[in-house]
């Protein structure tokens, strides 16, 4: 780990973090959303700034206050969040953790959708834009290091693998949330690595893992 010089390895390095859900409108007091507390995202910003980076935090709607030396950006929409997210480029890592919900309402309701006797209306649904993929895609402005979530019920591995390629990112954290992972504060995940690596993490706090992978990134492009 080299220290910048100030002592800390990501000093003159900047990140974005994405983090939270995202909400999406059905009418003006309902909306589609994901579960995610925003927790492990917001460690990692605060795990980041720790280490000398410069970070914008990137979050959907979540109950948490911003961590020290964090800038961040308040979005609802996963469209919001993919424009604060391009607006914060060119970066050296990016770290997607947030929940994105992968569909919108088509045509939101202006007015409140009122119960009505024939029974409950139906959604037309479009799929929303896959920021970890744009981000990831080769250009001027693709960050160094790309790093992408996979939250699994089964097959984890596989799973995050596919997501890996797919998306072009260059990790994924593999996160099994078959147990108790919503709004805990411990979580266990894997991190996958394009060059076929996978190193499990036993089960420690969000901060914890926040820090080891701060450290690991620092290693990579500090
Ligand atoms: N992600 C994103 N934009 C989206 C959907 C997902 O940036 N519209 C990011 C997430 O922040 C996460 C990673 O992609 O880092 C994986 O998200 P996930 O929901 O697991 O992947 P999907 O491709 O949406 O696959 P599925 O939900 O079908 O498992
Ligand atoms: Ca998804």
């Amino acid at each position: 780990l080299l220290a910048g010089p100030d002592g800390r390895p990501l000093t003159g390095r900047s990140a974005v973090v994405t983090a939270g859900p995202t909400f999406e409108p059905i009418d003006p007091v309902r909306g589609l959303t994901n579960r995610s507390s925003g927790k492990q995202g917001y460690a990692i910003a605060a795990a980041l700034a720790e280490l000398g980076a410069k970070v914008t935090l990137v979050s959907g709607p979540v109950a948490l206050s911003v961590p020290a030396g964090v800038e961040r950006v308040w979005v609802e929409t996963a469209r919001e969040m993919q424009a604060a997210v391009e607006a914060a480029l060119p970066a050296d890592v990016a770290v997607m953790s947030a929940a994105v919900a992968d569909w919108r309402v088509d045509g939101v309701a202006s007015g409140k959708i009122k119960k009505a006797p024939g029974g409950p209306p139906s959604l037309a649904l479009i799929e929303n834009p896959d920021i970890l993929a744009a981000v990831s895609a080769p250009g001027p402005k693709r960050p160094g290091l790309v790093i992408g979530f996979a939250a699994e019920t089964a097959d984890l591995e596989a799973n995050a693998r596919a997501k890996l390629s797919r998306k072009g990112c260059d990790w994924i954290v593999g996160n099994d949330v078959s147990g108790e992972v919503f709004g805990a504060d411990a979580n266990a995940v894997t991190l996958f690595t394009r060059d076929g690596g996978a190193e499990a993490w036993p089960r420690q706090s969000k901060a914890e893992v926040a820090r080891k992978l701060a450290v690991r990134i620092a290693d990579h492009i500090g």
